[in-house]
Parts: C-alpha cells; sequence; structure tokens
C-alpha cells in the first residue's frame, strides 16, 4: 500500500515527534526509501551508520536498515533499545553464509586471519578476526602483514576486487548479493552507447565483468562524493536504486541514470527486498511500540564485539598486529 503524500507528511511529523519524546535517533541507510531518508538523523553507508551507532547518546536506536545492520548497532550499545521496522528485513549476502558451515571453513584454514565483510551474521562476526565495510576493505586487508594468509567472507565479489587492488591472495567464501549480482552487462552497454558521456559507477559488490568497465568503484557513501566532486554531468549508477535520492539532493543539475538489471526482465529496476521491508508504517509503529527489538546473547555479543571494535580502531590508526 502507498501511502497519499498527505498522509506520508502527516506519518513522517508523527515519527518526529515520537522519536523527540522518546530519545531516539534514527539511522538510515542510503537503500530506505526517500520517505524514511527524510525523517533520519543520520544517512549514512555501513561505517558511517556503525560509527555513528558506536557515538551516540540516544536512548533508542531505530536502525532504517536491515538486520546485520540493527544487530552491529546493538553489539556496540549493549543497554540501548535497538529497534529494526521489520525484523525480517535480512540480507542474501548474509545468508549465504551458515555459521556451521562457516566454522569448518575457518578450522580447514588454520593460521588464516579472518576478515568478514559487515554484510554477515553477528555469529559470523564472532568467528572473524577483524570486519571491513566496503569503504575501508583495502585499508583493513592491507592492515594485515603481508606473510599472514587471509580468509575473505561472505562477498566473493568484493572479495576478488580486493584481490586486485591489494594484491593479495585471499581465499574466499562464495557469497553474492542478489542485487548487485543482477546488473545486466548487455543493457548497461546499450545505454553507454546511448549516452557516450555517462561516467558509469559501481558498488564493489558487482561482478568483475561489470567493475572492469566502471569509471569508479566505491562504497555508496564514495559513490556520493565522487558524484559531487566529478566534472562530469552524465552518471550510470549501479548500485541499489534508494541513493538516487540523495545523489539528486546533493547534486540537482547531475543527470542519473539507475543501472538496469536482468537480461530478459522488463524490470529495470535495481530494488533490494529486504531494504524495502521497511516503510514509513512500520518505522512510526516500531516507536511507538518499540518493537521489534534486536537482542542477542551477551556471550555472542561480546565475541561480535571484538572483530568490529577492530574494524573502527582502525579507520582511525592503521595497523594490525
Ligand atoms: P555500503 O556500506 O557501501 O553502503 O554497502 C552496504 C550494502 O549493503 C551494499 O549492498
Ligand atoms: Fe544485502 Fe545486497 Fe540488500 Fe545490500 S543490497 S542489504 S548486500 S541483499
Amino acid at each position: 500500500m502507498t501511502l497519499s503524500l498527505k498522509n506520508t507528511v502527516l506519518l513522517q511529523e508523527h515519527v518526529l515527534k515520537l522519536k523527540q519524546e522518546k530519545d531516539a535517533i534514527i539511522l538510515a541507510h542510503y537503500y530506505q526509501g526517500p520517505e524514511i531518508q527524510d525523517v533520519a538523523d543520520f544517512i549514512g553507508d555501513s561505517l558511517g551508520l556503525s560509527q555513528k551507532a558506536a557515538s551516540t547518546k540516544a536512548k533508542i536506536i531505530v536502525f532504517a536498515g536491515v538486520h546485520f545492520m540493527a544487530e552491529t548497532a546493538k553489539i556496540l550499545n549493549p543497554t540501548k533499545k535497538v529497534l529494526l521496522p521489520d525484523i525480517n528485513a535480512g540480507c542474501s549476502l548474509a545468508a549465504s553464509c551458515s555459521p556451521k558451515e562457516f566454522e569448518t571453513f575457518v578450522k580447514n584454514h588454520p593460521d588464516h586471519k579472518v576478515v568478514s565483510y559487515i554484510n554477515c551474521s553477528a555469529e559470523i562476526k564472532a568467528l572473524s578476526d577483524v570486519i571491513c565495510t566496503s569503504a575501508n576493505a583495502i585499508d583493513i586487508i592491507n592492515s594485515i602483514p603481508k606473510n599472514i594468509p587471509i580468509i575473505f567472507a561472505p562477498d566473493k565479489n568484493l572479495g576478488k576486487y580486493l584481490i586486485k587492488k591489494t594484491g593479495r591472495d585471499l581465499i574466499l567464501w562464495d557469497g553474492v548479493c542478489e542485487v548487485h549480482e543482477a546488473f545486466s552487462i548487455k543493457k548497461i552497454e546499450h545505454l553507454q552507447l546511448l549516452h557516450p558521456n555517462a561516467k558509469l559507477i559501481v558498488h564493489p559488490e558487482a561482478k568483475e565483468k561489470l567493475l572492469e568497465k566502471a569509471d569508479f568503484i566505491g562504497s555508496t557513501s564514495a559513490m556520493l562524493k565522487f558524484l559531487k566532486q566529478d566534472k562530469g554531468n552524465e552518471f550510470i549508477i549501479a548500485t541499489e536504486v534508494g541513493i538516487l535520492h540523495q545523489m539528486k539532493k546533493e547534486s540537482p543539475n547531475k543527470i542519473l541514470i539507475p543501472a538496469p538489471i536482468n537480461e530478459d526482465n522488463t524490470c529495470a529496476c535495481s530494488e533490494c527486498s529486504y531494504m524495502k521491508m521497511n516503510t514509513l508504517e512500520k518505522l512510526y509503529l516500531c516507536l511507538s511500540n518499540e518493537s521489534p527489538e534486536i537482542t542477542l546473547t551477551e556471550s555472542l555479543r561480546k565475541k561480535a564485539l571484538h572483530p568490529i571494535q577492530r574494524m573502527l580502531d582502525l579507520s582511525v590508526k592503521k595497523t594490525l598486529n
């Protein structure tokens, strides 16, 4: 059900009022719908959101994103209430890495450091030495001494990109993001013929073949920064379409073309169905009911905290022992 503009504005007003009354902060990822982004206190990529979650003084954190993001916020804030508007908002990449299988995988590679992409469950984080996001993955890998072998999980596309960028021989888990896997290279090539001056900007979760064609590769925040600073006028954006909301706000005079997906499908939109499970109504209800809430056992939280904290510390100083 879509809300009328009047109802959207009314509901947004209720959300803002409740947020203030309850001393809550709304953290939103760029892939959320515009009506959610517009009531957020902070909109960011996974790194920015976890840094914000680590530093907030608010009593309640409402995480407008997917489960692993809200779970990371809870790991960092055991005494705060962390809410997720739809508790079933998962992630195909996180789901591709089961803790039991990953534990065996890690055991089969003794003496390896385990670097896990933040898009994974608390159980996977607990089996890792350090976490990374797309914004800091190269620095995190480079911080590990060259003689130490590394397992990288769960995204094999980001992993292959990191092998190229760092020259390290990473052992990769075989996981993918179904949204970034779905971009159609053929349709993008066709778009490039129609728009020869358009620059192609791509998220590193996309396939190697698409990354090879990119004029710029980066996290969602890096994409926004590139777009703002670049002198070009036309851009093809190969990531989830929600990011166009901030791109249009920050670069209103630039022509933005969302990259198309699926060779034989007429739907051209790259939507993450998990991110879009959160709606403005669910955001309102979750603030009002203070539910659904993220919970996890203290022993799991403590194990998962260590590698996240390591990432946050490394984002300031860049050496890993
Ligand atoms: P960013 O950290 O670049 O925002 O990526 C998050 C994500 O889920 C991409 O699919
Ligand atoms: Fe997960 Fe992909 Fe959705 Fe990001 S876009 S939350 S990686 S399924």
